[in-house]
């Protein structure tokens, strides 16, 4: 994935690549998933990511996330350079900043609906709002499903989970 640099505009940003690479294997199996991609994410708008299958979208994300190192370049989220983090560092910024809907949604399947939606809050140590949970669930139709498991549940319902 290539892309050039959006023109400046004046709401903040709220996460910015910077020339970012990213490499996966060597030798014959060697890929640029990303190459030199810079891109800024504004602070109340909605962005898509649009290309074809492989073409680095998942990558791009993964790293603008802390999810993924990457090979070169640099992410802010925020204020924050996400290469100048140590790992406990990283780990408290994507709990308490970042939402993410992975595309294979990676729920744990040893827990249920409900616990799979508190479990952030839970590692994190807090509690939910009981209100707002209960309207959260009510609003994305999984009242019926809390005690399921992942396997047990349709892909759009897991998909609601992870969202
Ligand atoms: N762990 C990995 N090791 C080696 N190559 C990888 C790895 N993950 C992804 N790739 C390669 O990097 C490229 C980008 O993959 P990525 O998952 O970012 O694509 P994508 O744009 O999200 O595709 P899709 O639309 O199919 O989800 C692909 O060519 C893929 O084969
Ligand atoms: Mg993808």
């Amino acid at each position: 994935m290539t892309t050039t640099p959006t023109a400046g505009r004046s709401t903040a940003v709220a996460a910015r690549a910077t020339e970012l690479s990213k490499i996966y294997g060597q030798g014959e199996t060697r890929v640029v998933a990303l190459d030199q991609v810079s891109v800024d994410f504004r602070q109340g708008e909605f962005t898509a990511i649009m290309g074809p299958s492989g073409s680095g979208k998942s990558t791009l994300m993964h790293c603008v996330a802390g999810l993924d190192t990457f090979s070169s370049g640099s992410v802010r989220i925020g204020d924050t350079e996400l290469g100048s983090l140590k790992d406990k560092q990283l780990t408290r910024l994507r709990r308490d900043k970042i939402g993410f809907i992975f595309q294979a949604f990676n729920l744990l399947p040893t827990l249920t609906a409900l616990e799979n939606i508190t479990l952030p809050m839970d590692i994190a140590g807090r509690k939910p709002d009981k209100a707002w949970l209960d309207q959260v669930i009510d609003m994305v139709g999984l009242s019926g499903r809390l005690s399921h498991r992942p396997a047990q549940l349709s892909g759009g319902q897991q998909q609601r989970v992870a969202v």
